[in-house]
């Protein structure tokens, strides 16, 4: 079998998006636009993979940490023609063929590539490219064939006449090519066009004329080729990867209860029997257990829920770690280094932050738990306050196991309560607690009997 490479042409700087951003780095559903198609190519296992980048190069170059490609840089951007010919160095001892794909078609699917290389590789074709037929071609490159349906030809939206725009057979920017044909006629391409670009689209009618066998495959869904180049087109492409994705969940056993409120990123994960209320956002790398409940209102990214968790009616949390069983919410906010051991609670207008808390442990209500561990089996009364932060530095609560901490408590950090202390309501700690002990703040409360009386009786008298 000859090798498979990939070319992903990412170097664009996309002027219809009307953005600071490269148009490959915006992001769909939670990844950048170009992360997608190149997800995909990996899944061919490709010998090797050039990313052509240019525009916004070192931004595009952070977005990709994975080392199985290689960077080509296309200084100025003179089309797509010439985004290719710049990765020629990177496949020179190359005899296999390429796939060659755009970063802003983001739902190409493995299965069509697969059956574009077996299509090519049988027709001993020197191109094969991908077409579809489409309601609405407006924008890219029209397919043109003789009277006899052989092909011709591609011609761009902004190079066609009246009559090819009319043309509903258009170009998905997706090609399998002998790598040796593609380099060879691309030095033939010349850019006489309204653009002024190198178009890649040209080498069909160069290698026609050569006498090669250039070959079109029709994608079956034409949603797979649809391309991003306005934010309308990314808007409409969000909610398509968006159904697309609640669909796979829900056949993989997960209940939506409103799918058309339910985001979920690419990378989540959700285990089966989790049941997900509406308006939810599971965003990043979020990986959820199995039989979770989640009420609904929730924010969730790069968390990890275990399994039998219950996430009531409104939480937001980042970058945390929740073990099984666990009950959170409503209204809790986990921020990022928060660690909860199995069947913690967390009850309404709990903050977290670099909180690390054994199993069973409970902080219900009204709390802010910042850069603290606590054992197991402790019970954080109502309106504790790590007080964390002196306005230079930050310090950290170490708090036992079997500890009560009463009601109205701030803890002042630095400091450490061992294991079964017992701290009275409305305390200030300052100092660390020995195992055992009871702390609490000496104050007698006092009681005047009658006073209320004396005072509006007096209130009264000067006449307020
Ligand atoms: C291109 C095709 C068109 C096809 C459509 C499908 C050309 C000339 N036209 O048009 O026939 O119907 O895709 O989506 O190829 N890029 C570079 N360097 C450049 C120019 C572009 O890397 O110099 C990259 C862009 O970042 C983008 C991709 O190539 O990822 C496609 O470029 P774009 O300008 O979007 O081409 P379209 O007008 O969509
Ligand atoms: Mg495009």
């Amino acid at each position: 079998m000859p090798e498979i490479g990939v070319i992903l042409m990412a170097a664009g700087q996309g002027t219809r998006m009307r953005s600071g951003l490269p148009k490959v780095l915006h992001p769909l559903c939670g990844k950048p636009l170009f992360l997608h198609a190149l997800a995909t190519a990996r899944e061919l296992n490709p010998s090797r993979i050039a990313l052509v980048i240019g525009h916004g190069a070192e931004q595009v170059r952070l977005a990709y940490s994975a080392n199985d490609a290689s960077w080509v840089i296309q200084e100025q951007q003179l089309g797509t023609g010439h985004a290719v010919l710049c990765a020629e160095n990177a496949f020179h001892d190359f005899t296999g063929d390429v796939v060659i794909l755009s970063g802003d078609v983001p739902l190409i699917r493995a299965r069509t590539l697969r059956a574009m290389i077996e299509h090519h590789r049988r027709q001993k074709a020197a191109l094969t490219l991908l077409t579809a037929v489409l309601d609405q071609p407006k924008g890219y490159g029209r397919i043109l064939r003789d009277e006899r349906g052989r092909l011709v030809s591609i011609v761009e939206e902004k190079d066609a006449g009246d009559a090819q725009r009319k043309i509903h057979e258009v170009n998905a920017g997706v090609y399998v090519a002998s790598a040796q044909f593609v380099f060879a006629a691309l030095s033939g391409v010349k850019n006489h066009n309204q653009q002024g670009e190198y178009y890649l689209p040209d080498i069909v009618a160069l290698g026609l004329d050569q006498g090669k066998v250039i070959e079109t495959m029709r994608v079956d869904d034409a949603r797979e080729m649809m391309g991003v180049n306005t934010r309308e087109e990314l808007a409409v492409m969000e909610k398509t990867l968006r159904e697309s994705i609640n669909q796979k969940w829900l056949l993989a056993g997960v209940t939506l209860e409103d799918p058309e409120t339910t985001y979920i990123d690419e990378d989540v994960s959700i285990g089966k029997d989790t049941v997900i209320g509406p308006n939810t956002h599971l965003k990043g790398k979020t990986v959820i257990g199995e039989r979770c409940q989640i009420d609904g209102s929730a924010f969730l990214t790069d968390a990890a829920v275990g399994d039998e968790v219950h996430l009531r009616f409104s939480v937001v949390m980042s970058h945390c770690r929740i073990a099984r069983g666990a009950i959170i919410g409503p209204f809790a906010h986990l921020r990022p280094g928060t660690d909860l051991g199995a069947n913690v609670h967390i009850g309404n207008f709990v903050e977290t932050k670099e909180a690390k808390l054994g199993e069973g442990t409970k902080a219900n209500h009204l709390t802010y738990l910042g850069d603290v561990t606590i054992g197991r089996d402790t019970n954080i009364g109502a309106g504790t306050i790590t007080c964390n932060y002196d306005g230079f530095h930050k310090y950290k609560t170490e708090i036992g196991e079997r500890v009560q901490v009463g009601s109205d408590t701030t803890l002042v950090a630095p400091v450490k309560l061992g294991d079964d202390v017992y701290v009275a309501t409305a305390s200030t700690v300052r100092h660390d607690v020995p195992a055992g002990a009871l702390v609490f703040n000496q104050r007698d409360e006092q009681v005047r009997e009658g006073w209320t009386e004396q005072k509006r009786r007096k209130m009264k008298g000067s006449g307020q």
